[in-house]
């Protein structure tokens, strides 16, 4: 587990430099946006879904340069979901990542418009050649983030948080789950899929893996919610009770929430079986997720 931990903070630092080299740097008025830009993308988040996508991309022996790339998309669309989900209109928090919130430290209005810069600044940096070669394949890797960023993933599920899920709807929970959250972990996994042009069924096992890594993922936010240390997690607990929101541990109960998890554990990793030692770290980050405390 050391090892692992390792492993991702190497992940982090080499996607924060990528970032800090990709993202822009603005003269004059605009300079504020792009202060709150880099403020948001290069503060110090987990950076797991980065872990996820070079990970895949060593399994397949692809480019590091290039899957570190499209890690940097999914890192600003992961920084523009934080932002805008922090606002005082959707979950009005102001500490993320151990910092005020970007609306906090700026305003809201910047707030809003750092988060709309960095989902472009995702498609742009996507879509450049130095990603990947092949034209066709750049513009598969820009459909695929943007579904998994868009109504049909990210976007939709934030809506369906926004309106609420039934007291007792633990389907729609997990529905809500598998768009706000797991589209975007997929991705992770999906989009060096894309790149190494892998068979299909190592595309099918290696999403069910990250399908049920997902959902483990949002678990574990919402335990860590109910009982996490707001020092370690570097935002507030107790807010979902407090807001009355319908998660799996408000629905299910503390216990009942980790004894899915527990279940979650080893079905998780089964789908791993056929990549056997290639997978050896993917198969470790499973018990990483699971036992986090930030
Ligand atoms: C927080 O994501 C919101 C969820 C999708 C559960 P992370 O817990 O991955 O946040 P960072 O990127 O590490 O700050
Ligand atoms: C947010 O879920 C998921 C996003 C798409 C940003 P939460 O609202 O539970 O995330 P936290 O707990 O604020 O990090
Ligand atoms: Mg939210
Ligand atoms: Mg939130
Ligand atoms: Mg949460």
């Amino acid at each position: 587990m050391a090892d692992l931990a390792q492993r991702v903070a190497e992940a982090a630092d080499l996607v924060t430099v990528a970032l800090d080299e990709l993202l822009p740097r603005g003269e004059g008025a605009e300079s504020r946006l792009t202060e709150a830009m880099r403020y948001a993308a290069l503060g110090p988040g987990k950076r797991l879904r980065t872990y996820f996508a070079l990970e895949t991309g060593r399994m397949f022996d692809l480019d590091e340069r290039s899957v570190l790339r499209t890690a940097c998309a999914l890192e600003c669309i992961q920084a523009y979901s934080l932002i805008h989900d922090d606002l005082p209109c959707m979950d009005d928090d102001d500490m993320r990542r151990g910092r005020p919130t970007v609306h906090r430290a700026y305003d809201e209005a910047t707030a809003v418009l750092a988060g709309d810069a960095l989902q472009a600044a995702a498609f742009e940096i996507l879509a450049h050649p130095d990603t990947h070669s092949d034209a066709s394949i750049r513009a598969e890797l820009v459909m695929k983030l943007a579904h998994a960023a868009g109504a049909r993933g990210m976007v939709g599920g934030q809506m369906i948080d926004m309106v609420g899920v039934h007291a007792g709807d633990l389907g729609g929970v997990a529905r809500m789950q598998r768009l706000k959250t797991g589209a975007l972990i997929a991705a992770a996994f999906e989009l060096p899929l894309v790149m190494a042009r892998a068979k299909e069924a190592e595309r099918h096992a290696l999403l069910a893996f990250a399908h049920d890594l997902g959902l483990a993922y949002q678990i574990v936010d919402d335990l860590l919610d109910a009982q996490g240390d707001p020092e370690l997690m570097g935002k507030a607990a107790g807010k979902d009770a407090a807001k009355g929101k319908a998660n799996f541990v408000t629905l299910l109960g503390v216990d009942a929430a980790r004894e899915r998890l527990g279940l979650l554990r080893k079905q998780t990793k089964d789908h791993l079986e056929s990549f056997g030692k290639r997978a050896e770290f993917l198969r470790a980050s499973v018990d990483f997720v699971l036992e986090r405390r930030n």
